[in-house]
Formats: C-alpha cells, sequence, structure tokens
C-alpha cells in the first residue's frame, strides 16, 4: 500500500484530510461519503494562477469535474473562470456566484435554449465543434438580438497517450474541427453578422502525464492563429483545454508549473489570453468517498471484501477499469489478505478496486483516494440507491456541502398511471 497524498495523513493511527479525522465524519454524516479539503482545491487553483502569471491567462475550471456548488462558489471566490457544458452547468455557475463573462462554454450537442440562455447571461465565449453549431449560433444570436462571441475548438489530431475514452483529440473522435477545415470555418464565422470570432482553441485528453502532447497540440493551434492574423482576422483568445492528470498509483505528472513553463515560451511575445480548462488536476487528489466494509466473503479462491458504496456511486473503475488507491482509516494489525472490494450492485462489472492487500472486518472504513473529480458527478441511482452525500473540511471544521438523498427525492417526479 503507498503512502497517502496531502492532504491525507496518518496522524496517530487514524486517516485524517485536512487534519479532520475520517472516522469522526463518517460517524457523523453516514457512509458512504464524499469529502472534499478546501484548503488543495484552493491550492491548485492557485497553482495554476500564479504559474501563467507571466502571460495575459484566465483558469476556467472544468466544472464537470465537480459540480458541487460549494466548491464552484470557493472558486468563483478565487476569481476563476468556468467551463461548462451544459445549461445545467451555466445554472450552477451563475447560482454559485461565478461571473458569465468568464465563462466557456464547450460541448458537441449544444441545443438551441441553451445557446440562447448563454448569450442572455452573456457569456465570455462559444467554443464550437461544428459548422453546422455555427450556423445554429449565428441563427439563435440574430433572433436574440446579441452578437456571439464564438470560439471554434480545433481537432489538432494529437494522441495524448490516455485512456482511449477520454482521448479527445484524434481525428477520429466527435470532438472539435479537423485541423484541414478550421482555417475555412474561421473565415465563415469572421465574415459573419451575428457572431464574432475571438478565438481558437482545443482539448485533447485528460489525464495525461507528458507535456509534449500539449506543446504539439498548442503549436498548431498557434499556427492557425497566425495564417488568420496574416489575413487580417486577430484573435483575442487561445485555449489550451484542460487534461492535466494526476496520480492515481504510480503517475508523476508534471505539476502546473511545469505544465505552464512547457506552454508560456510558446506564447511569447503573443498578445491573446490564454485559456486552460483544468478539472481533475483542480479537485481530483483533493477527495475521497468514504466507504465501511459490510461483510467479508470467501468464493473460491477469491475474497470480497464487499462495501456500501459501489459503482453507482463512483464509477470509473468499472467504466475505465480504473486504479483508485485504497486506505484503511485506522488500520489493524494483522496479516494482509487480497481482497476485491465491491460494491452491492448487481453487476459483476461492479468493483471499486481489485486485489488489495488489506488487513480487514466487517464494520471498518476505507477512503478510496483521488475521487473528488469524476467521483460524485458521474453518481447514478442505479439499483434504486440514493446518492451519497458530500462534506468540504477546511482547517479543522467541515461542513455538509450535500445532503444525503433521500429515498422520497430518489423516487421524486415519479407518476402513477389512473386506474382506468
Ligand atoms: N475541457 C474540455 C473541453 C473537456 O472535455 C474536459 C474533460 C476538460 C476541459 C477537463 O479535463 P481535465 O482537466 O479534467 O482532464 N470521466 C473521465 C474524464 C472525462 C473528461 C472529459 N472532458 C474520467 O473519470 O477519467
Amino acid at each position: 500500500m503507498s503512502e497517502p497524498t496531502p492532504p491525507l495523513h496518518y496522524l496517530s493511527g487514524e486517516l485524517t484530510l485536512e487534519s479532520s479525522p475520517l472516522s469522526g465524519l463518517a460517524e457523523r454524516y453516514g457512509t458512504p461519503l464524499y469529502v472534499y479539503s478546501r484548503g488543495a482545491i484552493e491550492q491548485a487553483w492557485r497553482d495554476y494562477d500564479s504559474a501563467l502569471d507571466g502571460h495575459p491567462h484566465l483558469v476556467c475550471y472544468a466544472v464537470k469535474a465537480n459540480s458541487n456548488l460549494a466548491l464552484l462558489n470557493l472558486l468563483a471566490r478565487l476569481g476563476s473562470g468556468f467551463d461548462i457544458v451544459s445549461i445545467g452547468e451555466l445554472e450552477r455557475v451563475l447560482r454559485a456566484g461565478g461571473d458569465p463573462a468568464r465563462v466557456v462554454f464547450a460541448g458537441v450537442g449544444k441545443r438551441e435554449e441553451e445557446i440562447s440562455r448563454a448569450l442572455e447571461v452573456g457569456i465570455r465565449s462559444f467554443n464550437v465543434e461544428s459548422a453546422a453549431e455555427l450556423e445554429r449560433i449565428d441563427r439563435v444570436a440574430r433572433r436574440v438580438g446579441r452578437r456571439a462571441p464564438v470560439a471554434l475548438r480545433v481537432n489538432p489530431d494529437v494522441d495524448p497517450g490516455t485512456h482511449p475514452y477520454i482521448s479527445t483529440g484524434l481525428k477520429e473522435s466527435k470532438f472539435g474541427i479537423p485541423m484541414a477545415e478550421a482555417g475555412a470555418l474561421c473565415r465563415r464565422a469572421a465574415a459573419m453578422e451575428n457572431v464574432e470570432l475571438v478565438g481558437i482553441g482545443c482539448h485533447i485528453g485528460s489525464q495525461l502525464t507528458r507535456l509534449e502532447p500539449f506543446r504539439d497540440a498548442l503549436s498548431r493551434v498557434l499556427a492557425l492563429a497566425d495564417d488568420l492574423a496574416g489575413e487580417g482576422i486577430p484573435l483575442r483568445q487561445i485555449d489550451a483545454g484542460g487534461g492535466l492528470g494526476i496520480r492515481y498509483r504510480d503517475e508523476e505528472p508534471p505539476t502546473p508549473a511545469e505544465y505552464a513553463a512547457a506552454l508560456l515560451p510558446l506564447l511569447a511575445g503573443r498578445r491573446e489570453t490564454l485559456i486552460v480548462e483544468p478539472g481533475r488536476s483542480i479537485v481530483g487528489n483533493a477527495g475521497v468517498l468514504l466507504t465501511r466494509v459490510e461483510y467479508l466473503k470467501q468464493n473460491g479462491e477469491r475474497r470480497f471484501a464487499i462495501v456500501d458504496a459501489a459503482m453507482n456511486d463512483l464509477l470509473r473503475p468499472a467504466l475505465y477499469d480504473a486504479w483508485q488507491p485504497v486506505w484503511p482509516v485506522r488500520p489493524r494489525q494483522g496479516t494482509p489478505i487480497r481482497y476485491d472490494l465491491v460494491g452491492p450492485v448487481c453487476e459483476s462489472g461492479d468493483f471499486l478496486a481489485r486485489e488489495r492487500e488489506l488487513a480487514l472486518e466487517p464494520g471498518d472504513l476505507l477512503a478510496i483516494g483521488a475521487a473528488g473529480a469524476y467521483g460524485f458527478v458521474m453518481a447514478s441511482n442505479y439499483n434504486s440507491r440514493p446518492r451519497p452525500a458530500e462534506v468540504m473540511v477546511a482547517g479543522g471544521g467541515d461542513w455538509l456541502i450535500r445532503e444525503r438523498e433521500t429515498l422520497d427525492e430518489l423516487m421524486q417526479g415519479e407518476r402513477l398511471l389512473p386506474d382506468a
């Protein structure tokens, strides 16, 4: 078992997050429970912001990674921008006090009502992913009487070297506009009456652990910006996307400072504002999922620890075969045994971790690490399981930032058919 990474620490034989003992939180709020560290989230955002200090920039947190209102509000207070992909994320940002003028709207399937709402509140830019979307934005903008700021998301055809499900910048992916067509579409956008072409950008994938793909992609985007400038189409922003990885197991991803040091030289002497859209690297390592062992069971040679969290609470292991660290909250003496950590959901794919050496008894608490990003946001009600509560810890205090879903809420909105 590896050592936990800060803000997790063992203090007097007990796992703590930002010095809050996790067993106390489990007692108070129940399990399964997501717990996040305010300090770690704020530090990660500031790391990006200060690393990019040498150039005009905007750190737009990718809301999809974790969209809890309290978390968005903390980032809004720091002056963060936000990268959104739906009207739901837009309304969250607004309710959390985020500045719409710092919102960029990505995604391949923007609906008309999403576009008109974003125009109404005055977002910074639409990151456009196709010619058809550009036409739609132009039409909606005319109807609502606003000029729509647009940035084209190009597909630079760079292999990010990550899991295929989270690679987005290869030419066969559904994302972005092929490089060969991007110039023509930018010219078209620049000539449109109801849109204003403000930038171009890319996002090539997630959980990247090397810097070269980021540099390659940005170089290609900047070459296109140069071509456009040469034709009298200057841009004000360049979006490098998100994607910086975190440590789950033994990865050694670059820090935001190393990331910035790789990208900023490419921008030397340029005036465009650099936008970055990090999600995972802001919140991933700031959160854990707490779960309690219900039963221990052996089938043939395999031993299972059946816990009270499941694939509906944390989908990454089942969906991507992702490895997430597991730590006992109060490690016990005894010979470790190899367990698969599984939940109560009726699927063989319902596992949270496999083949982990642990000394366990029923009732023990476990913390699944690196669960702050793409954890709660991907939770579902499968098997009619209410979704977990979420808690934020800061400086020894703790706050419930989302109540555990109740059984009534689980069935809210459902209707029976009339008798006849
Ligand atoms: N910008 C765009 C346009 C994106 O599509 C994404 C992530 C981001 C920014 C943020 O990327 P990050 O910095 O978090 O890597 N559910 C998957 C991850 C999907 C990422 C989708 N797009 C997982 O659990 O690994």
